[in-house]
């Protein structure tokens, strides 16, 4: 047997800094990879994806072609399966599954999921094809119709560094993060129920506004007036705004070195998460209580929800040590990658 069919494959959770709910209208988005992730490691061989895992209850057994990944058992192998039913590997997988990543807590551990089992499966090309078939895996794991940024940060990941994303073009340039800024992520203990249909919902009031006015990423907020129905010209008001928060974060971020930057920094995240509550309303009174506590303590700079919503995490920007003994700092990090290990 060869050495290097034994593998470890890893690919971290994200978090997003900025840009929410934009990208399943092609917009713009500001996440980080994190050092926190989902790792595989075992044996490239046989017929089937057997894995079993010490953070997710139940075995996975899977045959290369599974044919209905959105009903397998334990459900955290609903993404193995979505995977293999995309990428049909010639090849199968025995081995562990290891995750740091809190489930449910909005890090995208689903996403991290897909991408280090992607990788396991021998599939090996750019970050943006992997993030293009973790997606589908992932939409036909879960039916929730989801945008690309969370397997796009995973696999495309830059250590020290967030990532702005365009989800038209794909295009990721990555933003260097300043070492004065901590980046807090706070688990608001609420895991996100209901997630699937209400995030469907919203991403149909974000692609109705789209469908009305054309690419919101390029249009300014006069042309919301033009939607007559009341739910959709709040989507588009959020989308459109939105997108240009994103750009104003990510050029003062580049260039932040004073508490006036971060200040500013801190603005654009209360704005977002006032649209995020008030104009699609995926916020909740956990998130919005949790926000409404973090930014008034010293050294904190702004927080918002990130992610979908509906729970999971809030995601705040302070001075290093600020909010010591509250949630977890995490590190800007460097993406998806499979490497062999000895036997
Ligand atoms: C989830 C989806 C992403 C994105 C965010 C909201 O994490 O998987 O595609 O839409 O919600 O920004």
């Amino acid at each position: 047997m060869n050495e290097a069919d034994y593998i470890k494959a890893y690919a971290p959770g994200r978090v997003n800094l900025m840009g929410d709910h934009t990208d399943t209208t092609g917009g713009l988005a500001l996440p980080m990879a994190i050092d926190l992730g989902v790792t595989l490691v075992g044996l490239r061989s046989g017929e089937r994806i057997s894995l079993r895992s010490d953070s997710f209850e139940g075995k996975v057994d899977l045959p290369l072609n599974p044919k209905s990944p959105s009903r397998v058992e334990p459900k955290w192998g609903r993404y193995v399966a979505g995977v293999a039913a995309e990428l049909e590997p010639a090849r199968g997988f025995m081995g562990i599954v290891v995750s740091s990543l809190p489930a449910g807590s909005g890090l995208s551990s689903s996403a991290a999921l897909e991408v280090a089992t992607a990788l396991a499966l021998d599939f090996d090309s750019p970050p943006v094809e992997l993030a293009r078939l973790c997606q589908r895996a992932e939409q036909r794991a879960s039916g929730v119709p989801c945008g690309i940024m969370d397997q796009l940060a995973s696999a495309a990941g830059v250590a020290g560094h967030a990532l702005l994303i365009d989800c038209t073009t794909l295009a990721v340039e990555p933003v260097p993060m300043p070492e004065a800024l901590e980046v807090v992520v706070v688990d608001s203990g609420k895991a996100r129920a209901l997630a699937g249909s209400a995030y469907a919902a919203v991403a149909a009031r974000c692609q109705a506004a789209a469908e009305l006015l054309g690419a919101l990423a390029k249009l300014d907020i006069a042309s919301v007036d033009a939607v007559e129905d009341e739910s959709v010209r709040a989507a588009a008001r959020h989308v459109i705004t939105e997108n240009q928060r994103v750009r104003d974060f990510a050029k003062t971020l580049a260039a932040a070195n004073s508490s006036s930057d971060f200040a500013q920094l801190g603005q654009l995240m209360a704005d977002s998460h006032r649209s995020l509550a008030v104009d699609l309303g995926v916020s909740n009174p956990t998130l919005d209580a949790l926000v409404a506590d973090l930014i008034q303590r010293p050294g904190v700079y702004g927080a918002r929800l990130t992610g979908a919503g509906f729970g999971g995490s809030v995601v705040a920007l302070c001075q290093p040590g600020a909010l010591d003994g509250t949630g977890r700092v995490v590190q800007a990090s460097s993406g998806a990658f499979c490497e062999s290990v000895p036997a």
